[in-house]
């Protein structure tokens, strides 16, 4: 049977096995996917270990993601922008091609499962670290009238907007200098909810009616999802639809087809 399997560290709470055991059955595929701890100093061995049995495609996550994009033979152009590899498939030829479905999954959540349309709105992205990095180049192929991109340290929020000026125009912000400016959508992609913390942010930023997205996931709701409902925001929602979306795109990538992920998504919030 095609073996597959997510490397990461930690890794005993991650979902990715039910999802592609759930997109494996309702596609009619026959697969294996297993969840394996890899700790960054074993990485090269266990990937090789990986494929010279029965691997076929990997999923890589914290904090493998970076090494991932080191080690693959070759990579689309999505993950070459984002500086990380979230999936690794086994091309016919051995070679390992290195691909990132996180941004593409973030945008197929907020335009076909929230029905947003981004085109000319002003979008405010949290964080300039490799969460944010991923998902950049898809937000900027929506056109947005503006993406704005805060961080605590400007160098790195400024160093995205050289990396991306291919694609399209960034602002760089620091927290402070938001304030007085007003966004349609926010984004949270610091890792700040991972520690239950939020980033300093002013009142006024969110238009009323207006949506927050955090890429993190977590049974309760995070601090970013209360601080969006608190400011009136009309969807205020956490990366868990994200998170079945670039499963899915990772399955369409191996087998060939493109899963359902409405099952999915109601078992992640429920
Ligand atoms: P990830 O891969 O999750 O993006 P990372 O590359 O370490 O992790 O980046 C973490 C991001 O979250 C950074 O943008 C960090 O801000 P700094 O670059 O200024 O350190 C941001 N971050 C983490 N905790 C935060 C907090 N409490 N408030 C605001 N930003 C925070």
């Amino acid at each position: 049977m095609d073996q597959y399997a997510v490397f990461g560290f930690p890794i005993s709470h991650s979902k990715s096995p039910l999802i592609h055991q759930q997109f494996a059955e309702q596609t009619g595929q026959s697969l294996s996917y297993k969840a394996v701890e890899v700790k960054p100093e074993v990485f090269d061995d266990a990937i090789a270990d990986f494929f010279r049995v029965e691997g076929k495609g990997l999923n890589c996550t914290v904090p493998l993601k970076e090494l991932a994009f080191e080690k693959v033979d070759k990579l689309t152009e999505r993950a070459q922008f984002s500086g990380a590899v979230n999936t690794i498939k086994l091309m016919p030829d051995g070679s390992l091609l290195g691909d990132n479905t996180d941004g593409v999954g973030l945008l197929t959540d907020l335009c076909e499962n929230l029905g947003l349309s981004l085109a000319g709105k002003r979008i405010l992205v949290l964080g300039a670290g490799g969460a944010a990095r991923g998902i950049l180049g898809p937000l900027l192929e929506a056109k947005p009238s503006v993406l704005c991109l805060a961080n605590r340290t400007l160098s790195k929020a400024e160093t995205m907007v050289t990396l991306f000026a291919p694609i399209g125009s960034i602002q760089a912000s620091t927290y402070e200098a938001l304030s007085g400016k007003q966004f349609d959508i926010i984004i949270n992609a610091t890792s700040a909810s991972l520690t239950g913390d939020l980033p300093p942010l002013a009142e006024g930023l969110l238009v009323k009616g207006g949506v927050c997205y955090d890429l993190a996931y977590s049974q309760e709701p995070t601090a970013f999802v209360l601080w969006g409902e608190q400011q009136g925001a009309s969807l205020s929602v956490d990366g868990s639809g994200m998170l079945a979306e670039q499963a899915a795109h990772a399955f369409k990538l191996w087998r060939g087809v493109m899963p359902e992920t409405a099952i999915v998504r109601a078992s992640l919030r429920s």
